[in-house]
């Protein structure tokens, strides 16, 4: 499939910029904002447990969480799909689902598993759907719709029949209709899912772009590290609740960093370590790490001669910043698995 221009400019800024870099000024009131959001279902399953959420102006922000942690279903009351057992959710500014009239043309979602007609072309689908909205200007409609396939990437696959589409393209699909018309807010359900990495770093550059366009956007994924790459702030679900919310910045600084050695001398490493009386020491494949909270800045020059006068072959040296996913596993004490 040719790609688009629009995209593959895009695809030439990932790494370069950061989301914070990308994202408009985070300000005013919040664009998102629930108070014990709560969903059980009719066969008794809570998949969502007293949610309080606040999504800022301007943020990127992720809701992470494990496959069946509620990010589905939060985002279903969120746009009015469902109503909640109990609690409140508001989406700019105005009470779900009871203000979906008003809400709704402002915002642009794609929601698990879009629905396409798939007798009909990718360009028809998007024309049909534009059709059936009454803010949407006809006048503008072929034009829109031309841009949306463009900036999706799927400008030379739009008249190909949407049943051949392959997985990734039908989420591209999807997402090109959430785009059809600028909106303060983009909610989007795991945009990512059944695309190659290409596709997933193409769509997290347009991410960022409609981010730098001033939109607010709302993205589910279980994929920690595209949250770290995309999102100005994130909120973490597991089991329906809420662990953590704040600044990936943030988030990502409660996961303590680790010292880490790369060598092939591992035994040795582990000696001179043990020896210096660095705590919960590992090792790996060609590594070992250890805690490095009660190392003080001297500790560390002093620990790498003593592991070159061990003569361990250090290939690597230095205090390695924790992930989301270390943090994840620090605040609940769980892997990041599927929840029950
Ligand atoms: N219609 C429904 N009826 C009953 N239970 C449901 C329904 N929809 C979801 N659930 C349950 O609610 C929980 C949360 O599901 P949800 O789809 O919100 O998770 P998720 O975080 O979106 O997961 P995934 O990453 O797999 O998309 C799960 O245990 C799921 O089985
Ligand atoms: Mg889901």
């Amino acid at each position: 499939m040719t790609q688009s221009p629009t995209v593959d400019t895009a695809e030439t800024t990932e790494g370069g910029r950061t989301a914070e870099a990308a994202a408009a000024p985070v300000g005013g009131p919040p664009v998102i904002r629930t108070q014990g959001l709560t969903k059980r279902f009719a066969g008794g399953q809570l998949a969502v447990d007293g949610l309080d959420l606040t999504v800022p102006r301007g943020s990127v922000f992720g809701f992470l969480g494990p496959n069946g942690s509620g990010k589905t279903t939060t985002i279903r009351m969120l746009m009015g799909l469902i109503a909640p057992t109990s609690g409140v959710a508001t989406v700019l500014g105005a009470p779900m689902p009871q203000s979906v009239g008003r809400v709704l043309p402002r915002v642009g979602a794609l929601i698990e598993g879009p629905a396409l007609y798939g007798f009909l072309s990718g360009r028809d689908n998007l024309i049909r759907y534009d059709s059936a909205d009454p803010t949407a200007d006809p006048g503008t409609r072929k034009q829109r719709v031309a841009q949306a396939l463009d900036r999706v990437g799927l400008a030379a696959a739009a008249g190909k029949k949407a049943r051949a589409y392959s997985l990734g393209m039908k989420q591209r699909l999807g997402l090109a209709a959430a785009l059809l018309q600028p909106r303060e807010l983009l909610v989007l359900d795991e945009p990512t899912n059944g695309l190659d990495p290409q596709g997933m770093r193409e769509i997290r550059a347009l991410v960022r772009e409609v981010a730098a366009e001033g939109t607010t956007v709302f993205l589910s994924s279980h994929l920690l590290d595209e949250i770290e790459q995309v999102c100005t702030h994130a909120a973490v679900m597991s089991k329906g609740r809420l662990v953590v919310q704040g600044t990936v910045a943030e988030l990502a600084a409660r996961a303590q960093g680790r010292l880490v050695v790369r060598t092939a001398d591992t035994e040795a490493a582990l000696a001179v370590l043990t020896e210096h009386q660095v705590t919960d020491l590992r090792v790996g494949e060609g590594q070992v790490d250890g805690e490095s909270t009660a190392l003080s800045e001297d500790a560390l020059p002093r620990l790498c001669a003593a592991l070159v006068e061990a003569g361990v072959r250090v290939r690597g040296f230095g205090v390695e910043r924790g992930t989301l996913e270390d943090a994840f596993v620090a605040l609940t004490g769980e892997g990041f698995d599927v929840a029950g």
